[in-house]
């Protein structure tokens, strides 16, 4: 059993805390927002991830994890302290460190004798060594270590990715200190990759770019699909049955969205620039990620003739399903950019609507699917939750004031939509469903978007 403290209880500190302590080990998590740590105290999760509650409150029960405001109640005797605050994106693109500062320098005046301090938040390629600096200059000559572990989970997934990852990446410029951080996660039995500090730092840039790649791939083939008549699905099933390419993340929609791959992308290439490099590939992936979402508000607005007076119905807010997490959530541009053309806007999620009302008071927020349909001029798949893949049909379309289906998700299969008397659109999902138009000369795209009759009933 090891003593760990974890400083910040966010989507990774609290799975981080309450999962090591599944473990077997002794864990304090310090969080200084007071509200979070009340909640937390209770046992309840301040965040939507399934599972975690349960876990958390076995180990409260078990006294094997705590909460604290407290530095000096978690960092000495602690064998491992992770630094799992956040590094949300500053005003100028690139990663903002105050919170990691504010906890390296907290950690430095309450450590009292030797212990490794693992940087887990996502950070800029030589923030470990930074980290190093600011405890040493508090710690004065109590030895440690900086070990950097970035973190890979995915919300949603949190607790399963924790005890099943791909891989643990460790970079240290102390190596004994990475292979006792390995041990630490020997019950994992993952494949551990260790490195030097910048390495790794680096890999968690890399990989989360050339995910966010593949999905502005997908996109940009999808619009291309949409213009030529072909279907960009089955060109992903295609594509992904080559193991080099492989399936995931090859899902043509309205674009990434969430807390780590807008602002990561984004910080990369600051980072790239403000070192003499230039990013191109990564401009055009973030350039294609804000198209999609323009691409499909205007693919509504199409539809519709006019958006003015028009009430729109969004199923779905948070940036991908199972979560609560708004951050950067496609469904915040395409609601403003709805709302700025003249559209009204009702919605529902199954469990992102509190904190989007934070964000979008103007919202009309329902109950039910059914409750958005009701009265709208056209319905948009915004997130993929799994509530959304069996509605009754029938009665969308009997609430519906105009049948318009705009899926930003692909869920549904277009024959079976227009069977069902819906004008239905995905994305990237040209002939045989749209009829009309030539393939190769963009009419299929003009030829479906004419405006919608109002339909009465
Ligand atoms: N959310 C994800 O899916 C995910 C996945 C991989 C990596 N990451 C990275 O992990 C890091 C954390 O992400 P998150 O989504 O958990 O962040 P978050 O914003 O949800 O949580 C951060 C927590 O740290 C607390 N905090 C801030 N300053 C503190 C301090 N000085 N002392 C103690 N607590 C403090 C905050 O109150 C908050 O509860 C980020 O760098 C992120 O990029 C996130």
């Amino acid at each position: 059993m090891k003593k760990i403290c974890v400083v910040g209880t966010g989507y990774v500190g609290l799975t981080t805390g309450v999962c090591f302590a599944d473990l077997g080990n002794d864990v304090t998590c310090i969080e200084i927002n007071l509200q979070k740590l009340e909640q937390l105290r209770s046992g309840k999760t301040p965040i939507y991830e399934p599972g975690l509650e349960e876990v958390l409150q076995r180990r409260l029960k078990a006294g094997s994890i705590r909460f604290t405001d407290t530095y000096e109640e978690g960092v000495p005797g602690a064998d491992f302290i992770f630094i799992t605050v956040g590094t949300p994106m500053g005003e100028d693109g690139s990663a903002d460190l105050s919170q990691v500062e504010a906890a390296a320098r907290s950690i430095g005046k309450a450590l009292t004798g030797p212990a490794i301090i693992i940087d887990k938040s996502t950070v800029p390629v030589g923030t470990g060594d930074w980290v190093s600096e600011l405890i040493r200059e508090h710690a004065r000559d109590i030895p440690f270590s900086v070990v950097s572990n970035p973190e890979f989970l995915r919300e949603g997934s949190a607790m399963n990715d924790f005890f099943s990852p791909d891989r643990i990446v460790l970079g240290s410029r102390d190596r004994e200190a990475a292979e006792k951080v390995a041990e630490l996660h020997a019950p994992l039995r993952a494949p551990v990759i260790i490195t030097d500090l910048r390495t790794a730092e680096m890999i968690k840039y890399a990989s989360n770019a050339f995910l966010a790649t593949k999905i502005s791939f997908i996109n940009e083939i999808a619009q291309i699909c949409e213009r030529l008549g072909a279907d960009v699905k089955e060109v992903a099933r295609g594509m992904g049955a080559d193991k080099r390419i492989g399936p995931l993340f090859l899902e043509a929609g309205i674009g990434y969205g969430g807390s780590c791959f807008p602002k990561d992308v984004l910080a990369l290439a600051r980072m790239a620039a403000a070192n003499g490099c230039h990013p191109q590939l990564l401009q055009a992936v973030m350039e294609i990620n804000r198209d999609a979402r323009r691409l499909f508000v205007q693919k509504t607005i199409a539809l519709l003739g006019d958006a003015r007076g028009a009430q729109i119905g969004v199923l779905g807010l948070s940036f991908k399903p199972n979560t609560d997490d708004m951050r950067e959530a496609p469904s915040i541009d395409i609601i403003q950019q709805l709302m700025a053309a003249g559209a009204s806007v009702k919605a529902y999620d199954p469990v992102a609507m509190e904190a989007a009302e934070a964000i979008m008071p103007e919202v009309i927020y329902c109950a039910t699917p059914y409750d958005v349909a009701k009265g709208s001029d056209a319905l948009l798949i915004v997130t993929e939750w799994n509530e959304f893949k069996q509605l009754d049909w029938d009665r969308i379309r009997r609430y519906l004031r105009r049948p318009i289906i705009v899926d930003g998700r692909n869920v549904y299969d277009p024959d079976e939509m227009t069977a069902r008397g819906f004008i239905y659109r995905g994305i990237g999902r040209g002939a045989p469903h749209l009829p009309g138009g030539i393939p190769g000369n963009g009419g299929q795209a003009k030829a479906s978007e004419e405006p919608v009759e109002i339909v009465e009933g």
